[in-house]
């Protein structure tokens, strides 16, 4: 059986959505190793042999199947989870999805898509959470923004970056009402990571090479590379434990430096 690392998150019970894979994964696995016990929520059947492998390192985990575009399916998720485990300390809304496509041809169904999950499936998240940590009296909620949109944009990524920004607007309102409870809620905006997302935005930008996408991106943040699923995990795990009590209502970038290159052409090498 694997040891902590670190307990910090021990006796905590974390809500992580889109913990099938990607981040979400990572996330997931960043707090068990902390010690929390987790509520693994995806629309994917992959989240219960993710689970499984988790619960066979010592880890105590749930796995929920459910779409977290349907308010109802969200509310059982939750009350299942609060009967499992008597709390909610912390929600992790992570699931997320982008297709790229150009403003002028984007179908109906496709904006929808990315509102439902990105921006009302993470309101709907949070209203059904809520209620829980004002009981308690306790709560970290943490929000998976993204560079693009609050920050920075790619092409074909205008309506993706609309709902990622209202993740802010939303991050920052509910820091400020439910401050006297008790409950600090923080976004994350990350670069780019290597997760099953970016590999099928590299397919769908290069089709015959994404591998060059792949490399062209990792060409220009100053670290050399993407980011992780792992290292996303570790910033929430911070977020989500009493490590960061004082913070709340504010975003951070975690994205190897991408953003900093005011051009690539000045400078001495
Ligand atoms: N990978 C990156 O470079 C990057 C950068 C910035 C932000 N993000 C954000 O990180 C989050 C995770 O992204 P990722 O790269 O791991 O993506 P991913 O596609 O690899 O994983 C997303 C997970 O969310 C789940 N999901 C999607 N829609 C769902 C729904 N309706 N109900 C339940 N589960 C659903 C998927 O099944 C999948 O398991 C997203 O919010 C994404 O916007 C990713």
């Amino acid at each position: 059986m694997n040891k902590y690392v670190v307990g910090k998150l021990d006796g905590k019970v974390a809500l992580v959505t889109g913990s099938a894979r990607g981040n979400g994964l990572g996330t997931a696995r960043c707090f068990a190793r902390y010690g929390a016990k987790v509520i693994m929520l995806d629309k994917l059947d992959e989240v219960f042999a993710a689970a499984e492998e988790f619960k066979a390192q010592g880890y105590d985990v749930c796995p929920i199947r459910m779409d977290i575009t349907d308010p109802r399916q969200i509310k059982d998720a939750v009350s299942k989870g609060i009967e499992l485990y008597g709390r909610i300390d912390v929600l992790v809304n992570n699931a997320g999805v982008s297709i790229l496509s150009k403003f002028l041809e984007t179908p109906q169904e496709l904006i929808d898509l990315h509102f439902n999950v990105n921006l009302f499936g993470v309101m709907n998240l949070c209203a059904a959470v809520l209620p829980h940590m004002v009981k308690q009296n306790y709560g970290r909620i943490v929000n998976v923004s993204s560079v693009t949109g609050p920050y920075v944009s790619d092409e074909g990524e205008i309506i993706y970056g609309i709902t990622k920004a209202g993740v802010i607007g939303l991050t920052k309102g509910l820091a400020l009402e439910f401050a006297k409870h008790n409950i600090t809620v923080n976004a994350i905006c990350p670069g780019y990571i290597h997760t099953p997302m970016v590999d099928g935005a590299a397919k769908q930008s290069n089709p015959r090479n994404p591998q060059a996408v792949l490399d062209g991106i990792a060409r220009t943040v100053p670290l050399g590379r993407l980011g992780t699923p792992d290292e996303i995990g570790e910033l929430i795990a911070f977020l989500g434990s009493d490590e960061s009590s004082y913070i709340t209502g504010i975003d951070i970038t975690i994205d190897g430096g991408a953003a900093l290159p005011e051009t690539n052409v000045i400078g001495i090498r």
